[in-house]
């Protein structure tokens, strides 16, 4: 098994140069996976909303639904590094309810830290969950939660103003207290600055090769989730068509009676039927 990371491990392999590796994770089947894997982060993210829950947006999910996927997450991965993800409405009322939906996963579901979305406006925040005890990844660009005041799920910080606002709030989120950064849906070149310009890592999600470490959802890059596959992720298998084969083999396979078989059935007593008085 993996040597549990720390808070202090990651800042330090943005130091030695070493690219960090984040994926969600919903349940305990896939972060075990994922651990055992040697995914660096694991990050329950409110994407679950989407992507398992069947929800149109992240907006609806709970912080109860979120502790009972965190939790079989830690539970599937006791080792690994994993980051709770803040749903809407969790934080947004400032630090005091900030404060106790982080701790719930810490305390909950065993998470390892917590992530939020918003540049300046979470800053105070921030400051003040990490006071308390909370590590914090921030996450800026295309924010998910606040996706239809961006104009839709589009690349953000495309021209001058928003991007050197952009660089504003990543250092101002460093100087609030993050460890590290998710930047969603942005220009590489962007990507490049900001990695740049914080001392604090970088992960990206469709913000090029010049962040210090990487994020996709899993449904996403093992081809499970075919509904919506933003541009910028990058498949690496196509499971939901090996599902689809699979599950028509077993339905022709049941409906035929080829399935269970002899070696998929138990075997009874000798001359059952007859001990049975049948
Ligand atoms: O909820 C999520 O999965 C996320 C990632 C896309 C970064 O926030």
């Amino acid at each position: 098994m993996q040597k549990h990371k720390t808070v202090a491990g990651i800042i330090a392999m943005k130091k030695k140069g070493e690219k960090i590796t984040m994926l969600t994770a919903y349940d305990a089947g896939m972060s075990s996976m994922l651990a055992d894997a040697g995914v660096d982060m694991l990050l329950v993210g409110d994407s679950l909303g989407m992507v398992v829950l069947g929800y149109d947006s992240t907006v609806p999910v709970t912080m109860d639904e979120m502790i009972h996927h965190a939790s079989a997450v830690r539970r599937g991965a006791p080792g690994a590094f994993v980051v709770g993800d803040m749903p809407f409405g969790s934080y947004q009322t400032g630090a005091r309810d900030a404060i106790i939906n982080g701790g719930r996963f810490l305390k909950e579901a065993g998470c390892d830290a917590v992530k939020l979305e918003g540049g300046f406006e979470v800053c105070d925040t921030v400051t003040a969950m990490v006071r308390a005890g909370i590590s914090v990844v921030g996450h800026i660009g295309l924010t998910p939660q606040t996706a239809t005041q961006l104009g839709g799920y589009k690349v953000q910080g495309r021209d001058i103003d928003s991007a050197r606002k952009m660089i504003e709030e990543a250092r101002a989120l460093e100087e609030a207290g993050v460890f590290a950064m998710v930047l969603e849906c942005i220009p590489a070149e962007l990507g490049k600055i900001i990695s740049e310009e914080i001392a604090v890592p970088t992960i990206g999600i469709g913000a090029g090769e010049g962040c210090d470490g990487q994020v996709l959802v899993t449904h996403d890059m093992l081809g499970m989730f075919d509904k919506f596959i933003p541009s910028f992720v990058k498949s690496y298998c196509r499971l939901a068509p090996m599902i689809k084969e699979a599950v028509d083999s077993y339905n022709s396979e049941v409906r035929s009676g080829g399935f269970p078989d002899e070696a998929h059935s138990f075997s009874s007593a000798p001359e059952l039927r007859k001990l049975l008085g049948l």
